[in-house]
C-alpha cells in the first residue's frame, strides 16, 4: 500500500457522529441530518454538507459569523476558551448554548444545532 491509498483508507475509517441541523429559512429550510466526521471542526462539516454558514475570518475564531446554538449535545464538547468567549460577546442572538462552530470539534456525542436567524454582519446591516 502506498502513502496515498493509506491516507484515503484513514479518511474513510474516521468515525462519524450524527448532527441534526434544525430548519433555518435561508440556510437549511427543511433541516438536515448528517454524519459528521469526528475530530473535524463543526463549521467544516456544516459546509461539507451544504450549509452555507458564514466564516468571515476563515475559521480562526476571530469574527463570530460562524455562531451556532448547540441545542443538544453541547455538554459533550470541549468548553469554550477565553478567546471564543470574547468573540461570542459580539454574536447576534447570543445565549447559554452559543458556540463558534469553527472552535468546536465534533466528538462522539450526537449534536442538535440551531443556526441563528442572523449573523453579526447581517444584524449590522439592519
Ligand atoms: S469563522 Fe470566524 S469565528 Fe468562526
Amino acid at each position: 500500500m502506498n502513502a496515498t491509498s493509506s491516507t484515503a483508507a484513514q479518511v474513510v475509517a474516521r468515525p462519524t457522529t450524527e448532527v441534526t441541523v434544525q430548519p433555518h429559512p435561508a440556510l437549511c429550510p427543511d433541516g438536515l441530518v448528517f454524519a459528521a466526521r469526528q475530530g473535524r471542526k463543526l463549521v467544516d462539516e456544516l459546509l461539507a454538507h451544504g450549509i452555507a454558514i458564514e466564516h468571515a475570518c476563515e475559521k480562526v475564531g476571530a469574527c463570530a459569523t460562524c455562531h451556532v446554538h448547540v441545542r443538544e449535545g453541547g455538554e459533550s464538547l470541549a468548553p469554550a476558551d477565553d478567546e471564543e468567549e470574547d468573540q461570542l460577546d459580539d454574536a447576534w442572538g447570543l445565549d447559554a448554548q452559543s458556540r463558534l462552530s469553527c472552535c468546536v470539534k465534533v466528538r462522539a456525542h450526537a449534536l442538535v444545532i440551531e443556526l441563528p436567524l442572523y449573523t453579526k454582519n447581517h444584524a449590522r446591516e439592519k
